[in-house]
């Protein structure tokens, strides 16, 4: 595998925009039209095809990651409505017209979805593109650690199994990921057998990088941040306009270098649920990751998207600022419960 996605700047490589150019004709359209629908400024084609997202640096990786990257769950989850009343997961045809979207405006980051939910799309995609290169791409690996020798061989199978998915022989980034109810203090184990594992994969070459993202609570990511920090390179952590608790351990987590991925810029879409995207809240979206993208501690803020249309919009945030209208947009929208979220709702509203 080559290293394009390390080196900075891709995004202005002539060759690359001629071939983004033939594979995205049809993007390109269609979020010309969504862009005049949901009054972003109606920028036309050849504007918004200027338009880069921003890079920030990842923390000790030193890697430059857009600012604003696709998040796993895109591909895992039934959200396109299927034509009989149903719904289902993106093709890759969709996901190759959506990545290449992305890869256009200067995305070079790709997030993973929990451990038990990837799906074998986004690999297939970037093969079509032949742009595994060009991508920073980043798996989740554990479920269920117990902080145990055991844990070990979980962490290799998840990986060699994402490998195959990925249809690439090194990712980048290799998550832990417990859930709050994998083991009994919210999700929180005794990492030191999960660390032996992954320098191993390093050795390997089969992983570069390595993280955890688990839903912790703050105090136990503080926790973690303390025993763990020097051992790991990123940390992935829920923050939108409602859950805003990441304010209160990002400054640790940057004191040990780590990067900062965040997650669930919408609480998964909850807290775009009783808007009006159409009318009074057209471009509350993009505000909502502009919103997570103004805290300088965070290097990349991954977004949950399932159309070209999700792709152009949420991703010209890195290049929309907040007005005082919008601001008080977002404060409304951030009064909106979430009531599926318990771990969000109780551990993470309050700075
Ligand atoms: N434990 C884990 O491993 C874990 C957990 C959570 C998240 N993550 C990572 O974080 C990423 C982001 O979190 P997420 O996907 O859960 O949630 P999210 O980004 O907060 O929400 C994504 C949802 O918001 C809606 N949306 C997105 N853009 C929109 C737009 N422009 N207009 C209207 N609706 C829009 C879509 O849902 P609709 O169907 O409503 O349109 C979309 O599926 C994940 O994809 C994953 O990579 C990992």
């Amino acid at each position: 595998m080559t290293d394009d996605a390390h080196k900075p700047d891709h995004s202005t490589e002539p060759s690359r925009r001629r071939f983004l150019r033939q594979v995205g004709q049809r993007t390109v359209a269609a979020g010309t039209t969504a862009a005049m629908l949901n009054g972003l400024g109606g920028a036309s084609a050849a504007e918004a095809s200027d338009r880069q997202v921003k890079r920030r640096v990842l923390g000790k990786t030193g890697l430059k990651v857009s600012e604003i990257g696709i998040g796993g769950h895109s591909w895992a989850y039934k959200q396109v409505p299927d034509g009989s009343g149903g719904m289902r997961v993106p093709t890759v045809d969709e996901a190759v017209e959506m990545i290449a979207a992305a890869m256009e405006m200067g995305v070079n980051f790709l997030d993973s979805c929990s451990a038990l939910s990837e799906s074998s799309t986004p690999g297939e995609a970037l093969k079509r593109l032949k742009a595994r290169d060009k991508f920073i791409v980043s798996i989740r690996v554990s479920h269920k650690m117990k902080g145990r020798k055991q844990d070990q061989e979980e962490i290799y199978k998840w990986t060699e199994d994402r490998l195959k998915l990925w249809q690439t022989d090194c990712v980048d980034l290799c998550l832990l990921c417990n859930t709050e109810n994998d083991t009994p203090e919210s999700g929180y184990w005794d990492m030191s057998y999960s660390i032996e594992a992954l320098d191993k994969l390093k050795q390997q070459g089969k992983i570069r990088y390595t993280g955890f993202g688990c839903h912790f609570t703050p105090a136990l990511f503080l926790k973690a941040f303390d025993k763990f920090g020097d051992d790991f390179d990123i940390c992935s952590i829920p923050y939108n306009v409602r859950h805003i608790a990441a304010k209160t351990i990002l400054p640790a987590a940057k004191k040990k270098k780590l990067g900062v991925i965040t997650i669930k810029p919408f609480a998964r879409g909850s807290l775009l649920k009783k808007r009006d995207l159409a009318g009074a809240d057209a471009g509350l979206p993009r505000d909502m990751i502009s919103y997570v993208l103004e805290d300088e501690n965070v290097d990349c803020c991954t977004c949950g998207v399932h159309t070209v249309e999700q792709v152009r919009e949420n991703f010209s945030a890195s290049w929309t600022g907040l007005t005082p209208d919008r601001r008080e947009r977002l404060g409304l929208a951030a009064a909106t419960p979430c009531p599926g979220y318990r771990w969000l709702e109780e551990g993470w509203r309050y700075v």
